[in-house]
């Protein structure tokens, strides 16, 4: 079958290893179910896989990809939760200590077919289109679970979110615009600046830029670049709730006396559950929202997207079809 994976791993040249062609068609196991991939987006999740991170070379190759959208074995349109538990856990499935995503222990979704297990297959929700759909399980859940889940946000707070343009700060400045708290904006690009105005920012900052006032909350994706930013931008008992280091997770220093004089609380968060994956589709279908897409690439094309990505030269997701 058709498919976009990694051969070879380069911390350096990530790209280098990235093959557009063949591979296998899946074996499914018991119990694990073949979803017809329509649409796959991509992930900052797929640049660190090339790179080696979170992806052993004895996994090699591995097809790339954590979300997709498609239709079921009985041809019902449906979109894949890319958590991958174990068949016996229960509750949480970001919390099994063994749980891995798509494309990490399992072949992933930029292919023809990927293989879940039946769990991991939800109803596509009405009202939403295969690309719009595929946005949701990595970037969109992620940002859910932070505000919400981990954060604790409420109506009428304020929260700064950091790297205006990543396909889950997009998720992030369009979530908590709707769900009624006041929003706060960094990116390095003029442009993008004046791009999360438009998708709900209430006022945006060059990164590392001072703020007239102390939020709430902090969502950080970025890690090295923007961390003490992030730490000084927050009122005494504030919230940095972080989920990734796009920038590197390595601090020239961590502003630990600034943690705890302030009483700052620093919470770690990752991907979201299926529970989680069904009220982010509440959320957007209560409130007219839907993920925004930068752009929409044929899969013979995913190099672009990687390269678009890698450049960092990215407003929102980037959603690939077949
Ligand atoms: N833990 C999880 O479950 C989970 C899930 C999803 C994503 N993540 C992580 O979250 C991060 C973002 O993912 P994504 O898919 O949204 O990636 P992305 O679309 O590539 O977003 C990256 C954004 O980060 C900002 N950025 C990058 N380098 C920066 C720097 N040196 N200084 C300031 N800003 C910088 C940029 O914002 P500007 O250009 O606007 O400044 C860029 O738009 C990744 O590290 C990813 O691994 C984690």
């Amino acid at each position: 079958m058709f498919a976009v994976y990694a051969e070879s791993l380069n911390p350096d040249d990530p790209l280098k290893g990235l093959v557009v062609g063949e591979r296998p068609d899946p074996e499914v196991p018991q119990g694990w179910t073949t979803v017809t991939v329509k649409a796959a987006s991509l992930n900052h999740h797929d640049l660190w896989s090339l790179r080696g991170q979170g992806l052993k070379a004895e996994a090699l190759p591995m097809i790339l990809g954590c979300d997709a959208a498609g239709v079921d074995e009985d041809g019902n349109p449906v979109v894949v939760h890319a958590v991958i538990s174990r068949p016996d856990w229960q509750g949480d499935e970001t919390t099994d200590p063994r749980r891995s995503l798509l494309s990490e222990v399992h072949q992933g979704t930029f292919a023809d077919k990927v293989v879940v297990p039946r769990r991991n297959v939800l109803p596509l929700p009405a009202g939403f289109s295969v690309a719009e759909a595929a946005c949701l399980p990595t970037a969109w859940l992620t940002a859910y679970r932070m505000l919400f889940t981990r954060g604790g946000l409420k109506p009428g707070e304020t929260v700064l979110i950091q790297g205006a343009g990543g396909g889950v700060a997009t998720a992030l400045i369009t979530l908590a615009r709707a769900a009624g708290l006041r929003v706060l904006a960094t990116s390095r690009d003029e442009a993008k600046r004046a791009r999360a105005l438009e998708i709900g920012a209430h006022e945006v900052f060059a990164s590392g830029e001072r703020l007239p006032v102390k939020v709430d909350a902090v969502m950080e994706t970025v890690g090295r670049a923007t961390w003490k930013h992030s730490v000084r931008s927050l009122r005494p008992g504030g919230t940095l709730v972080v989920s990734g280091t796009t920038s590197g997770p390595n601090l020239d220093d961590a502003l630990l006396t600034n943690i705890f004089f302030l009483q700052l609380r620093v919470i770690g968060s990752t991907m979201g559950t299926s529970g989680e994956l069904a009220s982010l589709v509440s959320l957007l279908d209560a409130t007219g929202t839907r993920p925004l897409i930068d752009r929409v690439l044929p899969m013979e094309q995913a190099r672009e997207g990687f390269e678009a990505m890698a450049r960092g030269d990215v407003f929102g997701k980037i959603v690939f079809t077949r």
